[in-house]
């Protein structure tokens, strides 16, 4: 006996249809929603259930789909469909490449590519049911307001599944039908195979339909089925490019409740947007306007937002960003980055650092406590432990030509608008004063200034730029000093 854990024979999932509706030079199933292809989404659910085999059946912008897979789903195996067209000719290319290593026994399941929301959690409902009931066809369905377009679930007056009738094939009472059919399926293998071999292309759209099996089955004496969900969008499909918008939609709300399920909270989740790639501990705290991205990962106690983008980014526990755009980044513990912050890859900020208003930062670590407070930008640098970056900061580390790093230790003071004009190192404990420009290497606990002296023309302003506002205040306060002055010159004689 097989154990329960084992999942099905194989999962077939079809992805061979034009898809021309999204009007895009990238295939329909490798849109995204929640940060992932509709495929990869597809995949997932496949997968999850643990097939022995998965195939994902192809046809148009066949190569570019298959440079995906490699990293969707490594073992899953790409079945190329022929010019015979149908659902029911793309399942049967691909139990034809499954079985050539050895015919398939038990169940297969079908479902679509473009088809996101599907769960794991449903298939494995429709094949427990399948297998429970020792049905030859399990079909997933789903009743809807507005059926059009889709095959029609017809039933016996005692209420069991016949077959299905296309939309183009219908007559007007069975398009009164509400009951529709999702596409997805479970099969026994044999029953399918034996079925598709006499599934014909006479039809309205002369194509091989895969729902023709099912009154195949039922006349060969197998017992045929439904699985009715009642969640619609778990078996919606995505066509054009106002569906897949409205799928993202619904993902995300699914993703963003779930997280508040888990200990999240959500300040407002109309405007707050979670890749289903993300991870998030408890007691995160999501501000209004957030969008976490790919691999972005949020520790205990972090809060993130308003206004903030994240992708792959790494944020600390307890740390806070506030009007960020990051990418690649790595925020520590207890740290505090904006507002107005933008964080390129490479960024690397230690715990109880800051990285403030108007900075930009790439390819940088920035040690434990060391802060980057206000206007600036580090780039190609390594920065150490509390070292406290003045106003106005810049790496110079481009030279027109090649990129240069600045190394600043721990400890360090610099004085408003030092320029480091990189390859330059600044040792431990060292101090700039404002203005530097640091172009050779500063040794540990030197001042480095750059002084030119200051020179003040007196009266330039008057002499040339007579007339003018600035001239008239001048001529006041240089008044008002020498109405001033001269009592208590007068005083002193
Ligand atoms: C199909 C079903 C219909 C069901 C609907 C649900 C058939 C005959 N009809 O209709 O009962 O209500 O799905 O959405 O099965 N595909 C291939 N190869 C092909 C044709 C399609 O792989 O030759 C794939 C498509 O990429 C897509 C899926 O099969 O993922 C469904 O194709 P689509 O053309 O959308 O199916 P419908 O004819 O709308
Ligand atoms: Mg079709």
């Amino acid at each position: 006996m097989i154990p329960e854990t084992t999942g099905p024979a194989a999962v077939i999932v079809l992805a061979a249809g034009a898809g021309t509706r999204m009007k895009s030079r990238t295939p329909k199933i490798l849109h995204e929603i929640g940060g992932r292809s509709m495929v990869g989404h597809a995949l997932l659910a496949a997968r999850s259930i643990n097939p022995r085999q998965l195939a994902l059946v192809v046809r148009h912008e066949r190569d570019l789909v298959a440079k995906q897979l490699v990293d969707l789903d490594p073992d899953a195996v790409i079945v190329d469909q022929d010019d015979i067209p149908g659902t029911g000719r793309a399942v049967e290319v691909a139990l034809h490449a499954l079985d050539a290593h050895q015919p398939l026994t038990g169940t297969v399941v079908v479902t679509y590519g473009d088809v996101p929301l599907l769960t794991g959690s449903l298939l494995a409902e429709l094949v427990a049911t399948h297998e429970r009931e020792s049905n030859a066809v399990t079909v997933l369905t789903a009743v809807l307001d507005d059926a059009t377009g889709y095959g029609r679930i017809l039933r016996g007056d005692d209420g069991t599944v016949t077959g299905i009738r296309e939309h183009k094939d219908a007559s007007e009472a069975e398009r009164l039908i509400r009951e529709v059919n999702s596409g997805i399926y479970a099969f026994d293998a044999a029953v399918l195979r034996d079925a598709l071999v006499h599934v014909t292309t006479e039809n309205s759209q002369g194509e091989k339909y895969l729902t023709d099996v099912l009154g195949l089955a039922r006349q060969s004496g197998g017992r045929v089925a439904a699985v009715v969900t009642e969640d619609r969008w778990q078996v919606e499909g995505a066509n054009d490019r106002v569906q897949l918008s409205a799928l993202g939609a619904e993902l995300n709300r699914r993703t963003v409740e779930a997280w508040m399920r888990a200990g999240v909270t959500v300040v407002d989740p109309a405007t707050t947007w979670i890749d289903s790639t993300v991870t998030l501990d408890e007691d995160v705290r999501i501000l209004p306007n957030t969008q976490l991205h790919g691999a972005t990962k949020v520790a205990r106690d972090a809060v993130v937002g308003p206004d903030t983008t994240l992708t792959d980014v790494v944020v600390g526990e307890g740390a806070k960003v506030v009007r960020t755009h990051g990418s690649g980044a790595v925020i520590g513990a207890d740290a505090a980055v904006g507002p107005f912050t933008y964080l390129r890859p490479g960024t690397v900020l230690g715990d109880t650092g800051k990285i403030g208003a108007f900075y930009e930062t790439k390819n940088v670590t920035i040690g434990r406590g060391s802060k980057l407070s206000h206007l600036g930008y580090a780039g190609d640098a390594e920065i150490g432990e509390d070292t406290n970056i003045g106003c106005g900061n810049i790496t110079a580390n481009y030279d027109g030509e090649k990129k240069h790093r600045t190394v600043i230790g721990s400890g360090v003071r610099t004085g408003s608008n030092t320029v480091f004009v990189a390859p330059v190192t600044v040792g431990d404990g060292a101090y700039s004063g404002a203005g530097a420009v640091i172009r050779k290497d500063v040794p540990a606990g030197a001042l480095a200034v750059t002084l030119a002296a200051q020179r003040n023309s007196e009266g330039w302003v008057l002499a040339n730029r007579p007339g003018t506002r600035s001239a008239e205040l001048a001529q006041a306060a240089t008044e008002d000093s020498s109405s001033t002055q001269a009592p208590t010159e007068e005083g002193k004689q």
